[in-house]
């Protein structure tokens, strides 16, 4: 079964879940020519996901780990209710001119709220009771934003966590590396978490969907 699973497949599931988005295209035109490590972006697969994840949540608040450029915080936006909200955290304070720019080509923008500093600091200070948490910053602390996020969650709400695969080195046995090591950490922690129900998708760099019992 799984020599099917060729990168023709991939690219032909990805062909047949992304439609032309003006702004989203636009936003990943600018990334890719203006920001370095433009290859951090979710880009329009990913972003169908995150979408598709929103819709089924129709969340009021959406807590983002990691903005970047903006591209993931509009995917999830476009599933909120009409009073809802993404707040997004990016310690990159050089990345707001740009982050501006690109919430500014749709009106969705008005709903995506960016505090910039350090997310396990900022986390603590936030009160909201989160519908959906997409975790995408420093990946040796993804354990601790799950910690401090798990009970502001709603029961039903879900946490998605980006990179989980960690380009395949989850594979390796006794890795030295340390996110390597912390992702495998995590991974193991996040499926034995009985307050949590995992799905890990093959999708991209690994997609984790743990939703809150
Ligand atoms: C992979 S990128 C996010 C991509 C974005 N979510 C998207 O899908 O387009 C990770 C971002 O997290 C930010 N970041 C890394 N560590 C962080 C931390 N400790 N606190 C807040 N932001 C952090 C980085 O500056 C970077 O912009």
């Amino acid at each position: 079964m799984l020599e099917h699973f060729t990168k023709e497949i991939h690219d032909y599931c990805a062909d047949h879940s992304v439609r032309h988005s003006d702004y989203l295209d636009r936003i990943e035109e600018s990334t890719k020519a203006n920001v370095y490590g433009a290859g951090m972006i979710s880009s329009a697969y990913q972003g169908r996901l995150l979408s598709m994840l929103s819709h089924l949540v129709n969340p009021r608040r959406v807590l983002e780990i990691g903005t970047f450029t903006g591209y993931s915080a509009l995917c999830m936006a476009e599933g909120l209710t009409a009073d809802g909200k993404v707040i997004s955290i990016e310690r990159n304070k050089s990345l707001k001119p740009i982050i501006d720019q690109h919430l500014s080509w749709t009106p969705l923008g008005q709903q995506v709220e960016v505090l910039y500093g350090e997310a396990h600091l900022v986390i603590p200070q936030l009160t909201a009771a989160w519908d959906m948490v997409f975790v995408d910053a420093a990946k040796k602390q993804y354990g601790l934003y799950v910690d401090l996020i798990i009970d502001q969650l709603r029961p039903g709400g879900l946490i998605i966590a980006d990179n989980v695969l960690w380009r395949g080195k989850v594979l390796e046995e006794d890795s030295e590396d340390d996110r390597t090591l912390a992702m495998q950490q995590f991974n193991d922690r996040m499926h034995g978490d009985e307050r949590l129900q995992p799905f890990l998708l093959p999708i991209r760099d690994g997609i984790f969907i743990l939703r809150k019992k």
